[in-house]
Formats: structure tokens, C-alpha cells, sequence
């Protein structure tokens, strides 16, 4: 069985190998014979492989455990305040504590899991500071490895759930790879194992409620995503799906004429029962001790900027882009001249006077909360109706037609409207995109969307680690060129319309493109210690990255939305294969 293993994982390594050759070159439906030497006749009979995960797991812990010591960010002290608010408070001041300004900003279930993991510190890590209440936590080696390890430990409920994701599919190669290439997302390196979160377990839970929409267990998946809610709440983004999906599904009997019976209220009660129950065990201890006020302020500050500290690749990154880029051009004085007699543009001393007044100077405006010079404010409120708008346009269809294929389509264009349009994007949010999308790689024609929007996405959660950190870009690298090469190979084309060609092209330059703008901002970096003119220009790097994987976020959006609205035969199958 090993030589089975070490078999299966060379192959894609090689197959990536040949396909980087020409990687353009495959509109033409792959032959079958190269598709069967690659991944079936090598196979002694159907059955006998064995698909698992373990020894992804094996292989990643190892490298995980290589990079306990590399960078960790301020989210590392916040996860060991809280592991110290949890286990050294009751529970009643959980959300009242403000040592550190690290104050507890997640649901109840993520607190209880907080406490949960509390009560397994050894001595000598409480001895390290781990469990201390500071404003700033003073903590060493030992505190490391045990907050890395619960990481990696609470990872292995994704890789259990997208195991059972594989055993329970007909097409175990498709499955497997799907599986395989979530597991080892480079998102999950660099966001949980190096900046350090715990998202692996999260998408973990996601991946149970897709689990269950795959295989109609409703009753199930109502409850997932609710826990998944008390959790973390950013997966609210994701609730029209599943509610509509839910609502079609278990609640309407759309054969029904009489406007009575058209509601299945058996089931509707059945399915806020359970809502309520998961998160009357998240709140009820809350509401009993009367903190809900100061819980909801925490879970919901409205008082943050329109744009995170760094631009998430979004249409906001892309609008303050062109904002500066209109504050230069019109700074020249013929240009301003020209265009005031055409339409109304503010003059050269309007331009001086708001710059001076929103403190905007130089490049540094760029990046912090941003005051728009020449384009309009965005208000919250436009960025909530434009979610909206999205939001209720990409669950029209699964109203219609409540398939799987539908759900999951609908479930990525939810995660794409609230990190396009939503008020302070975290650069992360991008992984609620890839997560869902990768289910969705069974058919060809979806592929060339879904590489640019991984590639854009995790490359642009690059400027999360310092830039010397190169483990990162070459484990991304490495994942893409595996992963396009295998879902290439195993995706199939159902339609028989032939690919835009354009549009292949165009993603293919596009992702190539990845590879010198990384590098040159890279370049940028290393050169800012030595000369001193290059750290007036001290965030033009985090620009070009929101700039160049916005466009590709963009990109991807209107891709994956066109092939969604007009592409019908695309999405009423009910399986994954
Ligand atoms: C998947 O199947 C394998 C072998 O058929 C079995 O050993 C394993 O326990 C199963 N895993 C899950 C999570 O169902």
C-alpha cells in the first residue's frame, strides 16, 4: 500500500512538470489515454487505492511543526488573552474584560472552546504567562508551542469531515482531490500556522454544512451552520444561501396551490427549533447573566473605517485607487484646465485644501482609513444595499431550482458580494470565496475562474507575514501548479460549448502575472532600508498587491457570475460528479 502512496502523491509533481510546458494549450478535451495513465490504469484494480488524507496530515504536521517558530502576529497574543479571559474570569465578565485591548470579539462557542482549550495548559506553560491577564502578553517558547498545537490538533476536524466527504463520493479521485487541495490550502499555512488563527476547524464546520447539502441531510446542516454561526460570525455572509437552500428545500412545497398547505409548517417549526436551540446554548448563559448588550457591541462595532489597515483586494481598493490616481491628474495644471471646461472638476487649491484637511499627505493616506479627495464618500449603507442587491440576485436561482450545484454557486457568490462590496474587509474573508468554489471544480468550464481567484486570493494574503518570509510564496506556487494540473485533469466537460478563448488567455497572463509583481514588490521591500527615497513610497507595495488581486478578484466574479446566470446546464445536477 505504501508504494500505492508514494505513488499517488509524485504524480500530480509530474504531471505539473509536463503541463507547465504549455499550460495554455488545453481547450481541447484531454485524452483519455494520458487521463487514465495519470490517474486510474496505473490503479491494480478499482477499490483497492486508498484514498486518504492521512498522509497529507502527516506530511503538513511536519512542516507545521517547522514553522512554529516563524513570524506570528498580534492575533497570537489576542487567541492567549483570551485563553486567559476565559480561564481566569466567570463567565459574566467575558465580555466586559478590557485589560488588553485584545478584548474577547467572537460568539459564545468560540469563547467555550477559548475555555476548553484553557483547561489542557500544562503547568509549565502557565508558568510562561500564557493564562496571564496584561494588557501585553509576556510569553515565551513554551506558550508557542502549545497555542501552534492546538491549531494543528482542532485542524483535524476539516480533515476528518472532508475524509468522510471522500468516502461517501462516487468519484473518489474527483473527491480526493477537491479534499486534498482544501487541506492544503495555502491559506490555512499562512493564516492559521503562521499569522495564527483557528480557520482550519471553522472551515471545517463549513465544510460539514456543504456536506450535508450534498447529501440532503437539511435537518443536519441547519444545525452546523448554526454552530457554525455562534462560532464566528463573519459566516452571516454566507446565511441567504443557506436560508433560501433551506427554505425551498425543507419548507415550501411549491406543488401546492392552496396558499395554507404551501408552507410545510411541520418541517419550518423542526428547523427553528434547532436554530434556536444552538444558539439558546451560545447565548442562554449570556442573556441570563444580562450581558447580551455588551456581548452584540463586541461582536458588532460599527465605529471601523470603510478599508481595513491594508486594502483587501476588493472594488473599494480599486475605487480609492482611482481616487489618488484622479487627485494626481488633476494636480497638473493644463489637465484640470482642459477637463473644468468639459465638466465639473474641483480646482488645484480645492484638491490642496482637502488633501491638507483630511491629513492625506504623501502615500500613507493610501493604506490608512481612507478620505476620498475627488470620488465620492462611501457610506455603510451603500456598501450593505450593494451586498444586498448581490445577495438576493444570486439566490434567485437556487428559489427556482434548489440543487446542490445551485447551493454551492450561490454560497460563493454570497462570500464574493460581502468581500467585494462589504464595509472593512478583512484581506482573509477571501477564503470564505476559494472554500465554497472548490467544490464546484467538477466542471471545466468553472476551473479558469476558480485559479484566479485562488491565485489572487492567497497571494494577496502574502502581506500578512513580513516579505522576507519566502516559505510562503513558494508553498503557494507549488500548490497551484499541482492543483491546476490535477483538477484539469479530473474535471469534465459537460457542456459543449467550446471555452472562451479570450477569457482563457487573458486568466492564464493574468495568474502568470502574479509571479513578477510578488517579486517586485518584494525587490521594493528589500531596497526601502537602503535608499531612503523608496520610504516615501512605503505602501505602494500593499498597493499594487490590492490593486493587481483585486482586478483579479474582480475578474473571477464576473466570470463565475456569468457562467452562473447563463449557463443553466452547469448547475442542475444534484452530485458532485
Ligand atoms: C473512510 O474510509 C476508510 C477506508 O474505507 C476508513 O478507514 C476511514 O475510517 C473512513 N473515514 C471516515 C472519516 O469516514
Amino acid at each position: 500500500m505504501s508504494e500505492v502512496r508514494s505513488r499517488k502523491k509524485k504524480t500530480p509533481v509530474r504531471s505539473s512538470l509536463e503541463g507547465s510546458i504549455d499550460p495554455g494549450s488545453e481547450p481541447k478535451s484531454p485524452s483519455p489515454s494520458v487521463k487514465s495513465s495519470w490517474f486510474s490504469s496505473k490503479e491494480p484494480t478499482k477499490g483497492t487505492r486508498n484514498f486518504s488524507l492521512w498522509n497529507i496530515w502527516v506530511a503538513t504536521t511536519i512542516l507545521k511543526v517547522l514553522l512554529f517558530d516563524t513570524y506570528h502576529s498580534t492575533d497570537f497574543d489576542v487567541h492567549r488573552n483570551w485563553l486567559a479571559i476565559t480561564n481566569r474570569l466567570p463567565l459574566k465578565s467575558w465580555y466586559i474584560e478590557a485589560t488588553s485591548q485584545w478584548t474577547l470579539d467572537y460568539p459564545p462557542f468560540f469563547a467555550y472552546f477559548e475555555w476548553a482549550l484553557s483547561q489542557f495548559v500544562p503547568p509549565r506553560v502557565v508558568e510562561d504567562g500564557c493564562l496571564d491577564l496584561v494588557e501585553k502578553g509576556q510569553y515565551g517558547w513554551a506558550t508557542v508551542v502549545f497555542q501552534r498545537s492546538t491549531v494543528i490538533i482542532t485542524e483535524i476536524f476539516l480533515f476528518a469531515v472532508l475524509q468522510t466527504y471522500i468516502n461517501l463520493s462516487e468519484n473518489k479521485t474527483l473527491t480526493f482531490i477537491i479534499a486534498g487541495s482544501l487541506v492544503l490550502s495555502p491559506g490555512l499555512l499562512i493564516v492559521d500556522h503562521m499569522h495564527f488563527q483557528y480557520n482550519g476547524m471553522l472551515f471545517g464546520i463549513l465544510c460539514c454544512v456543504i456536506l450535508c447539502a450534498r447529501h440532503k441531510k437539511h435537518y443536519w446542516m441547519a444545525f452546523w451552520f448554526a454552530v457554525l454561526l455562534c462560532f464566528k460570525h463573519i459566516f452571516l455572509y454566507l446565511a441567504p444561501a443557506v436560508f433560501v437552500y433551506l427554505l425551498r428545500a425543507e419548507v415550501l412545497d411549491v406543488t401546492q396551490k392552496n396558499i395554507i398547505k404551501f408552507v410545510k409548517w411541520q418541517n419550518l417549526f423542526k428547523l427553528g427549533a434547532i436554530v434556536i436551540a444552538v444558539f439558546a446554548v451560545a447565548f442562554g448563559p449570556f442573556i441570563y447573566y444580562d450581558v447580551m448588550p455588551q456581548l452584540l457591541s463586541r461582536l458588532f462595532p460599527f465605529s471601523r473605517g470603510l478599508t481595513h489597515a491594508y486594502w483587501a483586494p476588493n472594488i473599494w481598493a480599486l475605487y480609492s485607487f482611482v481616487d489618488k490616481i484622479l487627485v494626481i491628474v488633476l494636480q497638473w495644471p493644463y489637465i484640470n484646465g482642459l477637463l473644468s471646461r468639459l465638466i465639473h472638476v474641483p480646482s488645484r487649491e480645492v484638491i490642496a485644501a482637502k488633501i491638507a484637511s483630511a491629513g492625506n499627505t504623501g502615500t500613507k493616506g493610501l493604506v490608512q482609513d481612507v478620505a476620498f479627495i475627488i470620488l465620492p464618500n462611501i457610506t455603510p449603507r451603500v456598501c450593505f444595499l450593494l451586498t444586498l442587491f448581490y445577495d438576493v440576485l444570486s439566490v434567485l436561482p437556487v428559489l427556482l431550482n434548489p440543487t446542490f450545484k445551485r447551493f454551492i454557486g450561490a454560497l460563493t457568490l454570497n462570500a464574493y458580494a460581502s468581500f467585494l462590496f462589504g464595509w472593512h474587509v478583512h484581506e482573509k474573508a477571501v477564503m470564505l470565496i476559494i472554500f465554497p468554489f472548490t467544490f464546484l471544480i467538477t466542471e471545466k468550464r468553472l476551473l479558469n475562474c476558480f485559479m484566479i481567484i485562488a491565485g489572487a486570493g492567497y497571494v494577496s494574503l502574502f502581506p500578512l507575514l513580513p516579505s522576507q518570509n519566502i516559505v510562503k510564496a513558494l508553498y503557494t506556487f507549488i500548490w497551484f501548479v499541482i492543483y491546476t494540473v490535477s483538477f484539469n485533469e479530473v474535471s469534465s466537460h459537460k457542456t459543449k460549448h467550446e471555452r472562451v478563448f479570450m477569457f482563457d488567455r487573458v486568466a492564464l497572463i493574468y495568474t502568470l502575472g502574479l509571479i513578477p509583481m510578488v517579486y517586485f514588490v518584494f525587490l521594493l521591500d528589500i531596497f526601502k532600508s537602503k535608499y531612503v527615497i523608496l520610504q516615501k513610497f512605503e505602501f505602494v507595495g500593499l498597493m499594487i498587491y490590492s490593486v493587481y488581486c483585486g482586478v483579479g478578484v474582480i475578474g473571477s466574479w464576473f466570470g463565475l457570475s456569468w457562467l452562473y446566470f447563463f449557463e443553466d446546464s452547469l448547475w442542475d445536477s444534484d452530485t458532485d460528479e
